[in-house]
C-alpha cells in the first residue's frame, strides 16, 4: 500500500475511524509502505504490512470451495496468465478480450474524475490497474481482496506497470472505507462467488460517494439447458448465478440505482449509482 491509502483506509469493525500508521514503518522512496502497522483509534486493533499489502482480516478461512481455490498461490500464478483474457469470450460467445472489457469499466467508473477508487474483490487487478491508467485527477486506486496470493499477484503486475495502487487484505461485506467516500467501485465477476452478495452490495452502496458511480460485471443464469447444468455443478463449491431480473433487484434493495445495462449471453455489466 502507499502513503497515499492513508488518507482512505478505515477500520473494517469502525468504518468511520481513519487507521493511523505506527511510527517505526519501512516507506520506500515512491511512497511505498513495505512493511509497519495500522491502528484503529477506535477500538485499538492493530493491523499489520507486510510486503507491501495491509492485511485488515488476519486469520479467516474462505467460507466456500470456490473462495478456497483463490487461496491456492497456483490460482493466483494461474488466473491473469490463463484464464482472465479468455474468460469474456468463452463466457459471451463473442470476440470479448481486455482491450473491449476494460474500456467498458473504465467508461462506467470514470476515474478521470479522480478521488478514491475501489477495485472490490480484485483478484490480480485486472481492473485496479486499468482504473489507475485512466485518473484523470488526483486521485488514487485501492484494490481489496480477502485471499493473499491474489493480492500479492496484483501487487507484482502494478509495479511492474509502475502504477501507484495499494493492495488491501479485506472482505466485500465489511470494506475499510468511510461512508459516501469513493468516487467509484468496481466489482468485475466477483459477486457471483462472495458469499453474501447482499451484505456486499450494501458496502458498496455505503461506500459510494452521493456522485458516485459503481461499475460492475456479473455472470447472470444461463438460457441454454447446458449452461445450466454446468452452472449447477459450479454451484456446488459457492458460485452463484442469479436470473439477470433477481440481481437487479438484489441491486435495488441495496440502494443502488440501475442507470444502464448490457448483456451478452451470462455476462451482463451494470452501471449504478446510489439512489433508488
Ligand atoms: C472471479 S474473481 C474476480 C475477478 C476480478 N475482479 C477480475 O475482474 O479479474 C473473484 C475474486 O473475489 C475474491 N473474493 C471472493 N469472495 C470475497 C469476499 N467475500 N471478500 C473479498 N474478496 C472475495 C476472490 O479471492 C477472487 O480473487
Amino acid at each position: 500500500m502507499y502513503l497515499d491509502a492513508l488518507d482512505h483506509l478505515t477500520c473494517p469493525r469502525h468504518p468511520e475511524a481513519r487507521l493511523a500508521l505506527l511510527a517505526g514503518a519501512r516507506i520506500a522512496r515512491d511512497g511505498a509502505v513495505e512493511r509497519g502497522r495500522l491502528r484503529c483509534p477506535a477500538c485499538g486493533r492493530v493491523y499489520p504490512i507486510a510486503g507491501g499489502i495491509a492485511d485488515l482480516l488476519g486469520p479467516a478461512p474462505p467460507d466456500s470451495p470456490a473462495q478456497l481455490t483463490n487461496y491456492l498461490p497456483p490460482t493466483a500464478w494461474a488466473y491473469e496468465r490463463l484464464w482472465r483474457r479468455h474468460a469474456l469470450t468463452l463466457l459471451s460467445g463473442e470476440p470479448f478480450g481486455p482491450e473491449r472489457e476494460l474500456p467498458l469499466v473504465v467508461g462506467m467508473a470514470a476515474p478521470a474524475r479522480g478521488g478514491l477508487i475501489v477495485d472490490v474483490a480484485c483478484s490480480n487487478g485486472l481492473y485496479a490497474r486499468a482504473l489507475a491508467q485512466g485518473l484523470g485527477a488526483p486521485g488514487h486506486v485501492v484494490g481489496v481482496d480477502h485471499a493473499p496470493p491474489m493480492l500479492r499477484q496484483a501487487r507484482a503486475y502494478a509495479r511492474r506497470a509502475g502504477l501507484r495502487i495499494s493492495y488491501v487484505r479485506a472482505r466485500a461485506r465489511a470494506l475499510p472505507f468511510a461512508a459516501g467516500s469513493a468516487a467509484a467501485l468496481a466489482m468485475g465477476g466477483s459477486l457471483n462467488e462472495i458469499g453474501d452478495a447482499p451484505a456486499a452490495l450494501a458496502e458498496l452502496r455505503r461506500v459510494c460517494a452521493c456522485d458516485g458511480r459503481v461499475a460492475m460485471m456479473s455472470l447472470v443464469r444461463a438460457a441454454t439447458p447446458a449452461g445450466r447444468a454446468l452452472q449447477a455443478v459450479l454451484g456446488l463449491g459457492g458460485i452463484a448465478f442469479p436470473p439477470l431480473d433477481g440481481l437487479n433487484r438484489m441491486v435495488a434493495a441495496a440502494g443502488l440505482r440501475l442507470r444502464a445495462e448490457w448483456r451478452h449471453r451470462v455476462v451482463v455489466f451494470s452501471l449504478l449509482t446510489p439512489g433508488r
